[in-house]
């Protein structure tokens, strides 16, 4: 797809606050997809489906087969009217590529569903650690050349507390061959590559999952336990150790921003002690 072709759809479709993709983001996925000529690829975090309907159409001129998309919510948070992944259709209305939606679910989900995939994108919860959580359940399904595009690795920056900042958090901890970021939207999106042994990845998780979570609501007991399953079937002793260390520092609900007062008060108390002298 060309880049006018790419700004044709977002004048059509976008709509601000909606947290998708940007053009220029959208054309380094494209990039990325051109070079490996993924079969199968899956995305994690749908919502209206712009995405998803663009990545579509880029495996269907790169010999694509077969796009998954999984979203948390059935519903698309920008407009509760409309299910998740509505524009898919919209974006791509057919061809070679089936399209298979997977909601109410995450990619803690993915490994029990059967299907493996080429690469993914994961565009998802922000907050850390869930998109190393992501990372790590998503390389139990990842063959081809094992590539995870990760979106909004400057959203922290953006933000009054930094709590999307689970994309840099894991860029940070990985090697410079093994990932590389692209300019568009000031450095927005990346991707890692995942062809290294188990256990070079778990090192990499295991810097990751030290440094402080910024949950908005902690892991329940549940996702907990699958999340220690994988670790200790996949990953070993040593990571395990380490995410419940993390798990008994961090995990709650990161504190909400209160601005910093005016120091008003001080300033009047201090007038008070001058006019008393
Ligand atoms: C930033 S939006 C995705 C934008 C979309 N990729 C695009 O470019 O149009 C994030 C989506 O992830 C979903 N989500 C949040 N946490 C999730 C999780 N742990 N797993 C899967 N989806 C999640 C939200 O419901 C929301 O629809």
């Amino acid at each position: 797809m060309d880049v006018e072709t790419v700004k044709t759809i977002f004048e059509t479709h976008w709509r601000k606050g909606w947290g998708s993709v940007s053009v220029q983001e959208a054309m380094f996925i494209q990039e990325v997809i051109a070079a490996d000529r993924p079969k199968a690829f899956v995305e994690i975090g749908a919502a209206s489906g712009i995405s998803g309907g663009l990545i579509c159409r880029m495996l269907a001129e790169n010999g694509g087969e077969n796009f998954t998309t999984y979203d948390l919510s059935h519903k698309f948070f920008g407009d509760l009217s409309k299910p998740a992944g509505y524009l898919i259709d919209e974006i791509y209305p057919g061809g070679p590529i089936t399209v298979e939606r997977r909601f109410g679910f995450t990619a803690l989900d993915i490994i029990d569903h059967g299907a493996s995939y080429e690469m993914a994108f994961v565009d998802g919860n922000h907050k850390h650690p869930w998109p190393l959580i992501d990372t790590l359940f998503l390389s139990e399904v990842l063959g081809g050349s094992r590539k995870i595009i990760h979106h909004d690795l400057r959203l922290y920056r953006l933000q009054p507390r930094p709590i999307g900042i689970g994309p840099k958090y894991l860029f940070d901890q990985f090697p410079e061959a093994r990932r590389r970021a692209s300019t568009a939207n000031r450095g927005n999106i990346f991707h890692i590559d995942l062809t290294m042994k188990t256990a070079a990845l778990a090192e990499i998780a295991e810097a990751a999952i030290h440094l402080p979570w910024t949950l908005s609501e902690p892991l329940d007991a549940e996702q907990m336990e699958r999340i220690r399953a994988l670790i200790e079937r996949v990953y070993g002793a040593q990571l395990l150790a380490a995410f419940d260390k993390a798990a008994e520092r961090y995990n709650f609900t990161a504190p909400a921003y209160r601005p910093a007062r005016a120091a008003a008060a001080p300033r009047k108390r201090a007038f008070g002690l001058f006019r008393g002298r």
